[in-house]
């Protein structure tokens, strides 16, 4: 098999780390000889990258499988492989639903996937799976796609040590591991080499990192970051609320760089769910960990995920939740309808009286989503006439001229400028606002609004 005549498509589903995978096998595939296909068409091997957070998503890559499959009967040597969370739990039932599957691969076994793809080909076999390996190789994330990018997401750990228990993660990826800090300095330093501005360090809990070979740990990490003067902007996803300390807080004070928008997974408003769920914090710690960073900086964003319709979840329960919500004003929210998960600690219990109807988590989650509506254009409407410094990401899905980016809150800002403005700082006058997005023109200089960008070359 010549690889080099071979092209691989990956549609990806599911959070940032299956889109970083990604990413991190097309440089993978690319070093090993493979040309990369950008969209449906053309391709002779397709990966999808799943996910398994909730059964809907499992449902999507399923029906794309089945679909993709039958390019076999035109197709002579087509390839179809899974990878991400569905190959590490569902490997029996992927085979035996789909027969004409030709490989699976685990996400520890990302590295792997090219020589899969090439074993895959000779002799032509059929249903391979790869041994999942015992830990995660982080040295492919060592050399980002060579595309320019403002905004660079970085791995800094795989997998989970909580056990949460609606939670499917801790199966598919594993224990928690951490990256080491001199890898993940690495990749800091090739992304700001392509022109990357802001650099989001993801992890399942990126507050419980410390580096595998020292005592350096989370905050420690986010100093570094900040010391490398390219880096204009730092955030992170996703923290666990358990696990703020003090040093964490203040971070935000002293970290110029560490932008005030803060994704804090609440889950529920109620004391008793959160125990169910194992969650091991409490609302008041929610309070201390968004009062803190309030007084910190007072329009500071904050934003959460949440389920409803958790088993057991009452009325009384669910109105805990409405009260918090409503209370932090969170400027963002992604609400989710538990789904029974296989292998969770809970999912037994959705068979059985403590179930709650799906017509009840519906009206749940929309009345959640009715106060998200009210809060996030509240928290937008501060903007309004303002000037915002904003680091430009691509172009806007608006027509001819439209861009977008980020200001440090982290609000999607969209406005009219030329293609070459990508990935540079703009200072833009905001005139329009709506629940989830701002829009504005770029206007000369907003003069200096925020100490961690005054020295960037701006424009
Ligand atoms: N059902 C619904 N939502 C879930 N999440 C995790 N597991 C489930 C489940 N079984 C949500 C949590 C988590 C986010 C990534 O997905 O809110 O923070
Ligand atoms: Fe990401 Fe979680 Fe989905 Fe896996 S299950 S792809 S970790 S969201």
């Amino acid at each position: 098999m010549d690889p080099v005549k071979k092209k691989v498509l990956i549609k990806t589903y599911g959070c940032q780390m299956n889109e970083r995978d990604t990413e991190a096998l097309k440089v993978l595939l690319v070093e090993a000889g493979f040309m990369i296909a950008e969209k449906e068409g053309d391709e002779d091997v397709v990966l999808l990258n799943t996910c398994s957070v909730r059964e809907a998503a499992e449902l999507k890559a399923l029906g794309k499988a089945g679909r993709l499959l039958k390019k076999k009967k035109t197709h002579a040597n087509y390839k179809v492989g899974v990878m991400g969370c569905m190959a590490a739990h569902k490997k029996e039932v992927l085979f035996k639903k789909l027969p004409g599957l030709d490989f699976i691969a685990p996400p520890k076994a990302l590295h792997l996937i090219p020589e899969l793809i090439r074993q895959s080909y000779v002799g032509n076999a059929n249903q391979m799976a790869v041994p999942e390996p015992a830990s995660f190789n982080f040295s492919c994330y060592e050399h980002t796609y060579p595309k320019p990018k403002a905004v660079a997401w970085i791995p800094i750990q795989q997998g989970c040590n909580m056990a949460c228990s609606y939670c499917i993660v801790p199966r598919t990826r594993g224990e928690q591991q951490n990256r080491p800090f001199n890898s993940i300095l690495k990749e800091v330093q090739e992304a700001v080499q392509w022109g990357t501005k802001e650099i989001i360090l993801l992890g399942q809990i990126v507050n419980t990192y410390h580096d595998p070979d020292s005592k350096k740990n989370f905050v420690d990490l986010l100093e570094a970051v900040q010391n490398v003067e390219a880096v204009k902007r730092i955030r992170f996803i996703s923290p666990h609320p358990a696990f703020f300390s003090s040093q964490l807080m203040q971070a935000f004070k002293h970290l110029s760089k560490l932008c005030p928008a803060l994704h804090l997974p609440v889950q529920s408003g109620s004391d008793r769910i959160l125990k169910e769920m194992r969650r091991a914090h409490t609302k008041a710690k929610i309070w201390e960990i968004v009062e803190t960073l309030r007084t910190i900086d007072a329009r500071a964003s904050i934003s959460t995920d949440i389920i409803v319709g958790y088993p057991g979840e009452s009325e009384e329960d669910f109105q805990e939740t409405v009260a918090l919500f409503r209370d932090i004003k969170f400027d963002m929210a992604y609400i989710f309808k538990y789904s029974p998960r296989p292998l969770t600690w809970v999912a037994p219990q959705e068979q059985s009286l403590m179930g709650i109807p799906e017509k009840v988590k519906e009206d749940r989650n929309q009345c959640l989503l009715n106060i998200l509506t009210q809060c996030s254009t509240e928290y937008n409407r501060q903007f309004m006439g303002e000037c915002q410094e904003i680091l430009i990401e691509g172009k806007a899905h608006r027509g001819e001229h439209q861009l977008f980016g980020k200001n440090i809150y982290n609000k999607k800002v969209i406005f009219a400028g030329p293609e070459s403005w990508i990935n540079t700082f703009k200072s833009v006058q905001i005139n329009k606002i709506t629940a989830s997005t701002l829009e504005g023109k770029v206007v000369e200089d907003c003069g200096a609004l925020w100490d961690g960008i005054n020295n960037s070359e701006q424009g």
